[in-house]
């Protein structure tokens, strides 16, 4: 079979429409052919694989058997075209539109302020949609379940949550629900005024089910009437077969043992997008009815292995309550480890045989299907057998037992028996949408009222190449008594026998190996309450290790009100939505690879080196010319202007030409110390003498703190279009930038022309945190020059994998420090040595060092304060800016010698705290005075907000009555200075233009990232001009309107350029006196007109020249930042000792942001900011390996939060009464502060760590590194299993990660 032949035709309907494709290719995905051939681009590609959920789209089919419909959710980038045959696919174009009506799912998210960048956004819609099309009442449960495979980088989830939770029946009281009883009318005194919401739940649109576009009838005809045929597909490189009988299957098996299945192609997918694998022919069963049959024996049951796993949970679901209890337990624990498997997405076409047959290392299902005694049916041409599912099956990494041309037709899960229990257990890095780090299968059986063993089967993944069985351990259990002697000597031969080398993949080893012993615990727990709950036993059960609770309660975002004399119209100050909310929920909101392919535009790719150090003797592109599709090869020497990008006066290459940049190999900063290898200037500061101040307090005590890097994970990659415009070297660029400016300058000097013949667009970005300024220069210069060279439109959008490889992100920081207090809890003196990880090139390194240092004294007057800090120069990729800019780690590091202190005295973090802080007119370290007030504040009515003492009690009674779980709980402050140190960076310009009919178009310098910017900016023009919003719009940022941008960053983008619209704004109200004066009664159309046919111009420049901020590093003083934006927040977590799995409870978040311009949009970003502190600090893991190699490069491997990570209780309160001389109508910048205040569950965690470890008898400081993982969190509770586990000597072996 090969490319040429005549195929059939693909028959599938799109949003109710026909498709017919004569020539489908096996290779293409539903994705690229909604978004390249259709050209419905509201579905996004966020990365390729099934993990983020920007793809999401529903599936719907119809069963001619039982004439019933079937509507799923599901990931468009892994759904082959050719599997669609016969389907139904709804996309976000497809419920919904401007143009016509929205539909009730896309409003309540917008409304719901659900939408930042909105990038992520239609795939929320068509997770939440699709559950509402199978279930118009869903509860929150399902809600949260619907939404765990869809990731969002902007929001924190819990506006989203909200807008779904409106649909939800269940009584909860939130303003969500607009209950007459709401929490928020809290003492229920009628006389207190009615609290500000962020959104009225009355205003939405009804959920009317009867509306939803129909299975289309002549699919229904078609599966009805039509004698199902064998579909052939020929593809360029890969052939697709579906035969519909098995009989037919399983000779095209044989004939082509090595073709695989596919069914959800969940693992085949991934392998041949990020492996290159080739498949000259694939075979998909999916209309081989045999592989969906379920059938009932007195024994068990037989589910047919083509069964998604959603199917499979639905039956298990719907058969549990059939029959008594002691029968299910198999089914219930493999019910329960499907539910924390993968997400809704890839559980819906993932199907049962394919996960047994994929054998990964540390698959859900295996471990628990081999305890229960399954087996799987298997034929092939050779005739049909069945074959257990036991050690012998799983052979390796992939491997089986099967014989390639086997086809697993059914799978038995057997029912068990009286005195038989069953437990499934797993632990990974995020609750939700991971693979497991260990999971495990276990089965024991009992003879009747006997705890004596008479079978048990313990099977683990995550402990080796595929599933594998503790045969030992169960020989050692068998025939001996259910209890804590027996299992103390299996806990001894498990740890024989399953040995992970300390260079085992994966790494995590000390870990993995504690979790067989700690989960045979758990294990050993349940069993034992089991036995005691049927009379078995009278032993009391040490403890019951109840699951972490789960349920996202509703939650509190308080702000003021407006003053009561403010006009309707004015909309600053109000929850206005952001104006693009609605497009996002659509899809119809246009992101950069969203604008059409113009003629002959080219597509750009990067090679990387493969090495890290090497010269380039020469290069040769011959091979790469014959590559099909390949136009140009662009290298260093086709660059006609600058070769570099100058950054913080060095020069960093663009294009590698006589050596691969990265010069020192070696990865760590700990090496970089060794060889003094540094980015300068080195900076340091210090406030009165802390040599002489140690000499004279009570304690002193020294410590040490990692804490890793941080992947920006925008939802949209990198992307740029670059258009020679065809004359005087011209050349219009599209691009995700966060400056404009600065793409322009670097496209134009790297071209050698001037700046006038480059125009740079940014109509939105779809997430930037600080990624997207001097990495995306570099990249855009790179992709002008092949513009250049080949004079057509040139495209490039980072891979995902690709964009984390070479972008960089936040920096690894490690501090020494020194710190010296006296008994009462004054800390006099403090010494800080940071040291960055900066990578390859210098980067804003140098920057960020300085504002970790200016940062360094946080809300505390240390009399004795000395910082030093470095870049270190290593062979990672170079790291950048990242939201709050060297602030979050540098903060980091302060809190945690604070906590020290704490430690050592013995009392409470709080209170240590609460000693050392500024109080009354203060100086900072670099001598800038200001006041604390409003910061005391905050940190006041966080307290009482939070029930702070009360709640700080409940938590150390919990943690005396719990041995295996610990509550913890911190309270957290930051003093942020907002603006730019660089002085220029502060001013910003605007250009409105008022049209003759009236309409209003303004344009400034920032760019809308999802912070709400241009949200803001109409609020302000609105107000200025005293018109409504909707007369006002904005539709880009650009270079030809106004010149010489500033980027949008350091929380600064609505100060500066707010007070530049403003400015344009006043000048031309002022222009319309006169016409106002002549015609007090007029309406503003009718000024616009006289204004024009009177000669004046309906046109200004507004313009913010900033504060004159400065940092002398010489004097050691300045004023770095324009104003200080305070906050303080409050987390408890409840953490699982064994598994170092954790849920926060509860936050509570104080900020001062002044006069908030958008309620709405603040909160967002501080709910926002939060999310992704608390992924910085608990959960994201970049892994290196030794040479420096990135092995996190997609969301399989790199955990940002999700749904499941965000704090049940989740309360938000601007500070009320609070003013600000600095900035627009007396608000502050919000966007970076908080993400320092994530930080807080950080220090949960480790209070929580600490009770455990008392528990063991170790009080007093202890090192803990950031992120707090599940790893570090049981690792460092140094439980009696942790202890068992040996410890491997540094040097002695080659680890598979490095800890950078
Ligand atoms: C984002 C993501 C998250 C995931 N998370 C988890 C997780 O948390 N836990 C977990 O356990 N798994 C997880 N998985 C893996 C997933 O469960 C498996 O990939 C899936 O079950 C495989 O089924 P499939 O139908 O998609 O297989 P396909 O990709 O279609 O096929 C996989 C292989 O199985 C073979 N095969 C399929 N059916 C049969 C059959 N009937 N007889 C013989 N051979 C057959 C094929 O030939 C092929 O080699 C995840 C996958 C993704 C993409
Ligand atoms: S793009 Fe499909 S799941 Fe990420
Ligand atoms: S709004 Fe969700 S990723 Fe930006």
């Amino acid at each position: 079979m090969s490319a040429g032949k005549q195929g059939d035709t693909l028959c599938f309907f799109i949003n109710g429409k026909k498709v017919t494709e004569d020539d489908a290719d096996p290779e293409t995905m539903l994705l690229s052919f909604l978004r390249e051939k259709l050209r419905l681009t509201g579905t996004k590609s966020g990365c390729g694989g099934g993990g983020c959920g920007a793809c999401t789209v529903m599936v719907s089919r119809y069963q001619p058997a039982t004439k019933t419909f079937t509507h799923y959710s599901a990931n468009a980038c892994l759904l082959p075209l050719c599997q669609l045959h016969g389907a139904a696919v709804t996309t976000v174009e497809g419920i919904g539109s401007t143009k016509t009506t929205i539909h009730p799912v896309q409003e309540r998210i917008a409304k719901a302020h659900g939408s930042q960048c909105g990038f992520c956004t239609p795939g929320m819609v068509m997770s939440m949609y699709a559950l509402l099309r199978n279930k118009p009442q869903p509860t929150m449960e399902d809600v949260t379940q619907a939404l765990a495979g869809n990731l969002c980088r902007c929001t924190g989830y819990r506006p989203i949550v909200d807008g779904c939770r409106t649909f939800c029946q269940e009584a909860n009281c939130c303003q969500a629900n607009g209950d007459a009883n709401c929490c928020r009318n809290g003492d229920g005194n009628p006389e207190k005024p009615e609290e500000p919401r962020l959104f009225e739940k009355e205003e939405f649109l009804p959920l009317d089910p009867t509306q939803e576009l129909i299975f289309p009838p002549e699919l229904i005809l078609m599966a009805e009437t039509a004698n199902p045929e064998t579909l052939t597909f020929y593809g360029e490189r890969t052939t697709w077969v579906s035969p519909t009988s098995l009989e037919e299957l399983v000779q095209l098996k044989a004939k082509h043992p090595k073709a695989p299945l596919v069914m959800g192609n969940t693992n085949i997918g991934p392998d041949i997008k990020f492996k290159g694998v080739l498949h000259p022919l694939i075979i998909s069963p999916s209309r081989v009815k045999e592989l969906f049959e379920v059938s009932e024996t007195p024994q068990g049951v037989w589910v047919g292995a083509g069964c998604s796993l959603s199917e499979v949970r639905s039956l298990l679901e719907k058969l549990v309550p059939q029959f008594p209890e002691e029968k299910t337990e198999l089914l219930r624990s493999l019910n329960q480890q499907l539910g924390n498997l993968g997400n809704q997405q890839i559980r819906n076409v993932a199907s049962l045989g394919g996960n047994i047959v994929s054998a990964y290392p540390n698959s859900d299902l295996n471990p628990v299907l081999a305890a229960g005694n399954c087996k799987v049916s298997v034929i092939s041409s050779g005739g049909r057998r069945e074959v257990p599912l036991n050690q012998d099956f799983f052979m390796g990494f992939g491997k089986t037992i099967l014989n390639p041309e086997e086809i697993v037709v059914s799978v038995f899960i057997p029912f068990t028996r009286k005195g038989e229990f069953v437990r499934a257990f797993r632990q990974a890095p995020r609750k939700e949408a991971s693979f497991a780090t260990v999971s495990t299968g276990m089965r024991v059986f009992f003879s009747e009222g006997s705890r004596v063993v008479q079978d048990v089967s313990l099977y683990y993944g995550g402990m080796g190449p595929t599933t594998v069985s503790a045969a030992k351990t169960c020989t050692a259990i068998v025939a001996k008594p259910w209890d804590d002697e027996t299992l103390s000597k299996a806990y001894d031969i498990i740890l024989d026998e399953l040995v992970l080398p300390p260079s085992a993949p994966g790494g995590k080893v000390e870990f993995r190996r504690s979790l067989t012993l700690s989960l045979l615990f758990k294990f050993h727990l349940e069993v034992l309450q089991k036995l005691r709950d049927t009379n078995v036993i009278k032993d009391e059960v040490p403890e019951k290790i109840w699951p972490l609770p789960r349920e996202i309660q509703p939650s509190l975002q308080e702000f003021q009100a407006v003053s009561k004399d403010q006009s309707a119209q004015d909309p600053v100050g109000r929850p206005i939505m952001h104006r693009s909310a609605v497009g996002h929920a659509t899809g119809e909101a246009v992101y950069c690879d969203d604008i059409p392919k113009t003629d002959g535009e080219l597509f750009l790719g990067l090679v990387t080196s493969s090495r890290a150090h090497a010269k380039i003797t020469a290069v040769d592109v011959s091979q790469a010319l014959q590559l099909p599709g390949v136009v140009d090869v662009v290298t260093a020497h086709d660059i006609p202007g600058m070769k570099f990008r100058p950054m913080s006066g060095q020069e960093e290459e663009l294009m590698a030409e006589t050596e691969v940049e990265c010069l020192h190999v070696f990865v760590l900063e700990s090496e970089a110390i060794e060889k003094s290898s540094y980015y300068e200037p080195r900076r340091s500061i210090e406030r009165g003498n802390v040599t002489e101040a140690f000499e004279k307090v009570d304690q002193i005590y020294e410590g040490e703190m990692r804490m890793g890097g941080q992947e920006h994970f925008y939802m949209e990659t990198q992307s740029m279009l670059v258009v020679p415009v065809g004359e005087e070297m011209e050349f219009d660029v599209y691009v995700s930038t966060q400056s404009p400016s600065a793409i322009q300058e670097a496209v134009a000097e790297t071209l050698g022309i001037s700046s006038n013949r480059v125009t740079c667009h940014v109509k939105r970005i779809g997430g930037a945190f600080g990624g997207k300024v001097t990495k995306t220069s570099h990249l855009v210069s790179i992709t002008s020059v092949a513009a250049l060279k080949t004079n057509r439109a040139v495209r490039c959008v980072l891979e995902r994998g690709d964009d984390m490889l070479i972008t960089g992100g936040r920096h690894p920081v490690m501090a020494r420090y020194k710190v010296g207090f006296m008994n009462d809890g004054r800390i006099v003196a403090a010494d800080m040595e940071y040291f960055t990880n900066a990578g390859n090139t210098i980067d804003e390194s140098v920057l960020v060092v300085e504002k970790m240092l200016v940062h360094m004294d946080n809300v505390y007057n240390i009399p004795n304060l000395r910082g030093r800090g470095a870049a270190c120069r290593t062979n990672l990729p170079s790291n950048t800016a990242f939201r709050g800019f060297g602030v979050p780690q540098g903060l980091l590091m302060v809190e945690n010698m604070v906590n020290d202190v704490a430690a050592v005295l013995g009392r409470p973090a709080d209170e240590i705290r609460e000693i050392n802080m500024y109080r009354g007119p203060s100086v900072t370290h670099y001598k800038l005075e200001f006041s604390p007030e409003n910061f005391l504040r905050c940190w006041d009515e966080c307290k009482l907000k939070c029930d702070y003492s009360a709640r700080r009690k409940a938590v150390d009674q919990f943690n005396q009555q719990s041995r295996w779980k610990k509550r913890g709980m911190s309270i957290i402050p930051i003093k942020y200075g907002v603006a730019f140190a660089e002085s220029f960076l502060n001013q910003a310009a605007a250009l409105v233009h008022i049209y003759k009919d009236g309409s209003v178009l303004v344009t400034h310098g920032g760019t809308e990232m999802g912070q709400g910017i241009h949200t803001k900016m109409q609020q302000v023009a609105s107000r200025e001009l005293h018109i409504p919003t909707w007369k006002i719009y904005i539709s880009e940022t650009s270079t030809n309107t106004v010149p010489n941008t500033c980027p949008s960053a350091a929380s600064f983008g609505t100060d500066a350029n707010g007070m530049a619209v403003k400015n344009a704004c006043e000048i031309l109200y002022q222009r319309l006196e006169p016409v106002r004066k002549k015609n007090p009664n007029g309406t503003w159309e009718s000024w616009v007109a006289a204004a024009f046919f009177g000669k004046i111009s309906l046109s200004a420049t507004g313009y913010f020249r900033g504060e004159d901020l400065y940092m002398d590093w010489e004097k050691m003083e300045g004023r770095p930042g324009a104003y200080f934006t305070f906050g303080v927040s409050c987390s408890e977590v409840e953490l699982n000792c064994l598994t170092g799995d954790y849920r926060t409870l509860r936050t509570d978040i104080m900020v001062d942001i002044g006069r908030s311009v958008n309620p709405s949009v603040d909160i967002g970003q501080i709910e926002g900011a939060f999310m992704q502190g608390l992924g910085l600090y608990t959960l994201e893991e970049l892994k290196f390996s030794p040479s420096g190699l990135l092995y996190t490069r997609g969301p399989s491997q790199y955990k940002i939060p999700a749904v499941c990570d965000v704090p049940l209780r989740f309360n938000v309160y601007l500070l009320p009464d609070s003013d600000n001389p600095h900035a627009i109508y007396s608000s502050k910048g919000i966007g970076e502060p908080v993400v320092f205040l994530g930080s807080s569950v950080f220090f949960a965690i480790k209070d929580a760590v600490a009770a455990a470890r008392s528990d063991s008898g170790l009080v007093g400081p202890f090192t803990f590194s950031s992120p707090a993982t599940p790893e570090r969190a049981c690792l460092a509770c140094n439980s009696q299993f942790t202890q068992k586990i040996p410890t491997s000597k540094p040097g002695s072996f080659k680890p598979w990660a490095l800890n950078i």
